[in-house]
């Protein structure tokens, strides 16, 4: 985890929903948490060394308290799994401060939010901000079931509850979301969030973008999306322009990998080409694009990558390193 890092303390683990716990961290020596804005997540160091991101997803205006939720995915790589197994109430974890890059476009005429399973952690904080700025917004909130739904009471409760629609797979077909006929309906101004399973994404940006919707006006985030596999591929090489040096990456080697075996840090976060912490510019070569970050323009473009999961189609990349 790179960065600042705080200590804090699990005050509260809530089964929210089937499958899914909350846990309130507090700042561990009772200061003020920084501050963070909707749509912001934190890294969390879990027992055994890995390093998750999970959104934030109580009030933004709150400073004693930063809210997560955390989905158990049976075909995760095991960070789920310890958040549930492993974390409990009382215990100390270390995080980095929130970062956001999944921020409300507060200059849009209105907000269309689509939330997804546990994509609801982001949606439910921007929700909460966009109430108290009495901003024009509607929320959907697709779900498996009614049981799997986190965060259905705080939802009924709040203000904003008449703007949420509910949508479940197992329910009547008349309740399920027709994501193309409300794709379709959008004023102008209006802006498009989305977070969730990569299946729903696809839907969701998908339609948006068959319907022609501005890139401007869409925002997502693909956290608990399956992780890109940072290895695999071919070799290749990638060449540092400010020095003309060429280091050579292997098949199953991650270009990050490659570059810190050398000496050549790079930032990185999440490792699983969601974040866009690791983003870097190509000069030359063809990228063989891996990440959830960047949208179908920008990887058409070949001018940047995510070393940290993409790879190269050319036999060498040229960095701006
Ligand atoms: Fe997150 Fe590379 S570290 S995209």
């Amino acid at each position: 985890m790179s960065g600042v890092t705080l200590s804090v303390r699990v005050a509260r683990k809530t089964v929210e929903a089937e499958g899914i716990c909350s846990f309130e961290l507090v700042s561990a020596d009772g200061a003020p948490l920084p501050a963070f804005a909707a749509g912001s997540h934190v890294d969390v160091q879990l027992p055994g060394g890995l390093t998750r991101q999970y959104s934030l997803c109580n009030d933004p205006t709150e400073t004693h308290r930063y809210l997560i939720a955390v989905l158990r995915d049976p075909s995760s790589r095991g960070g789920s799994a310890a958040m549930h197994e492993q974390v409990n109430e009382g215990d100390t974890l270390t995080i980095g401060a929130p970062k956001n890059h999944f921020a409300l476009a507060h200059e849009a005429a209105s907000h269309l939010l689509l939330a997804g399973g546990i994509g609801v952690t982001p949606l439910l904080c921007m929700a909460e901000r966009l109430a108290n700025a009495g901003a024009a917004f509607e929320m959907h909130y697709c779900t498996r079931s009614k049981s799997r739904t986190a965060f259905v009471p705080r939802i009924e409760a709040s203000p904003f509850a008449e703007r949420v629609q509910f949508h479940f797979d197992d329910g009547p077909a008349a309740q399920r979301l027709d994501i193309a006929a409300l794709l379709a309906q959008a004023p102008a101004g209006r802006h498009l969030y989305v977070c969730g399973p990569k299946g729903f994404m696809d839907a969701v940006l998908g339609s948006a973008r068959a319907q022609g919707w501005p890139e401007a006006q869409i925002h997502f985030e693909f956290f608990g999306a399956e992780p890109a596999a940072a290895g695999g591929g071919e070799a290749f090489e990638v060449m540092l322009a400010s020095s003309g040096r060429v280091i050579p990456v292997p098949a199953g080697v991650s270009v990050v990998q490659a570059l810190g075996q050398c000496g050549v840090a790079i930032a990185t976060s999440c490792e699983q080409g969601v974040c866009g912490t690791c983003l870097t510019k190509v000069i030359d070569g063809v990228p063989d694009h891996r990440d959830l970050y960047l949208t179908p323009e920008e990887q058409a473009a070949g001018d940047q990558f995510l070393p940290c999961c993409s790879r190269a189609k050319s036999a060498r990349l040229v960095l701006d390193l």
